[in-house]
């Protein structure tokens, strides 16, 4: 602590009762005390926009694209922010005068990128399944296991047992270390519940994420996930539920609707009176379509014009050249993937022309996954994406899943969510798939991590 003076107050210690340590360190007197707490609040408090100017960036991936340049890098860049929104983005040489004077983060030579959109999570849950994964990956279907009460269904059995304090400690750690990684935004679905009390617990939880933490959250109403238990051979009352019981309560805190169409999961046509049931309530379609099985869910998305189909695992070429005429986005969960032993036709999607979208999947059953970094290097390592199309759907394909344009892209206009790492190149995330590259993270103009 600097000895003397308060630094609010600029009182010598002779002329106050005592000096203190205040927030971040500095000597304070007790009068001033309550002035620093609530500036170092506003400093993290996730709503606080702020106002920088990032030097010395080596590599600034823009997401603008320029020609063959998917990416839009600039060399030698700086960006200049005001109120958490990019006001400037080019060379340094070239920047205008008037924003030399905000407040420098100098990023001495290395790389900076989009924030991550993580655009397809179960974050919030109780409990974790490595028995369950222990036992597909010696030879067990995960079909079988959830036909037998495992899978889904244990997950809902723990989180129901919960409460909310449990689930929010669990789903916030989770979330704070999405964030430590470089995710700025995240959607996140109910599903663990399947019963009114439960799904409306969990996307609370879900929104107060983003209210704690500096990190934007999309909650997604997932109702349609599994039959639960007591419903098993009652799959129309069910449905019933989650139409007339569930989408009331659960609309106003949900902005998509989502369901698992698929092989023993729900049919087309369950899938569609659920989804345009969600419509009536405000909720924009999303899909899980084509995880284990081809039962239609491509061809439901681009009816029902959702903002994405997820997975996709099983698409056809047919269904990839009707997303790419509807524009549903195509979000591609490649640690899912891989802990079924299935994998995407990524490439063959974005040779089609669809908008393609990487996510974790973050969930206790197929991908218990956080970081988006490992996401893209198993885009470029797995499914066969080049480095700057795995990063470019990471970034702007997870905004335009969740219909947020003003992200996952830095010229003027864009949120100012970055990430700077601490690498001099966006190669670094495939290149060394196993490091952790995440020197800072800027959500809104303001440092919250690093
Ligand atoms: O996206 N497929 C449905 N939902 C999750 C899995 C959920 C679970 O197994 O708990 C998924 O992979
Ligand atoms: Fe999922």
């Amino acid at each position: 602590m600097a000895a003397g003076r308060c630094s609010f107050c600029g009182r010598r210690d002779t002329e106050v009762p005592t000096l203190v340590a205040g927030p971040g360190g500095v000597a304070i007197c007790p009068e001033c005390a309550e002035l620093a707490i609530q500036i170092s609040r506003e400093r993290t408090d996730p709503r606080f926009d702020g106002d920088l100017l990032v030097t010395g960036i080596g590599r600034l991936v823009t997401n603008d694209s320029v020609g063959d340049d998917l990416i839009g890098e600039v060399p030698d860049a700086t960006v200049a922010v005001r109120d958490g929104k990019v006001a400037w983005a080019g060379p340094a040489a070239a920047l205008p005068y008037r924003y030399r004077d905000l407040p420098e983060l100098d990023c001495g030579g290395r790389a900076v990128i989009p924030g991550f959109v993580d655009s397809h999570t179960h974050l919030v849950f109780a409990g974790e399944r490595s028995i369950e994964f222990g036992r597909r990956r010696r030879g067990e279907r995960y079909e079988d296991i959830a036909a037998a009460g495992g899978g889904i269904r244990s997950t809902v059995a723990a989180t129901r047992l919960a409460g909310p304090d449990l689930l929010m400690e669990g789903a916030i750690a989770r979330a704070g270390r999405m964030l430590a990684a470089g995710t700025t935004t995240v959607e996140v679905k109910s599903g663990y519940g399947l019963e009114p009390l439960t799904e409306v617990h969990l996307l609370e939880v879900a929104n107060e994420i983003g209210e704690r933490l500096p990190i934007d959250v999309v909650p997604t109403f997932l109702g349609a996930h599994a039959i639960p238990e007591e419903f098993e051979d009652l799959r129309q009352a069910y449905l019933w539920m989650v139409t007339q019981e569930m989408l009331p309560v659960c609309a106003p805190l949900a902005r998509f609707c989502d369901v698992f169409c698929d092989r023993g999961a729900f049919d087309q046509d369950e899938a569609r009176r659920v989804l345009q049931a969600g419509v009536k309530h405000g909720l924009k379609p999303r899909l899980h379509a084509g995880q284990l099985a081809n039962v239609g869910a491509v061809e439901l998305a681009v009816e029902l014009r959702a903002a994405s189909a997820d997975h996709l695992d099983h698409c056809t070429s047919e269904q990839a050249a009707l997303l790419a005429e509807s524009r549903v986005a195509a979000v591609l969960l490649p640690a899912a993937s891989l802990s079924l032993g299935t994998m995407p036709p990524a490439r063959m999607l974005w040779d089609k022309g669809v908008t393609v979208a990487l996510a974790t999947d973050c969930n206790p059953g197929t991908s218990f996954v956080e970081r988006m970094p490992f996401v893209v290097a198993l885009g470029v390592l797995e499914l066969g994406l080049s480095p700057e199309q795995a990063l470019w759907a990471a970034t702007r394909g997870g905004s335009l899943a969740l219909e947020l344009p003003d992200r996952g892209r830095l010229g003027p206009g864009a949120l100012a969510d970055m990430v700077v790492l601490d690498a001099d190149s966006h190669l670094h995330l495939s290149y060394r798939p196993d490091a952790d590259h995440t020197w800072k993270v800027v959500k809104r103009g303001v440092v919250v991590s690093g």
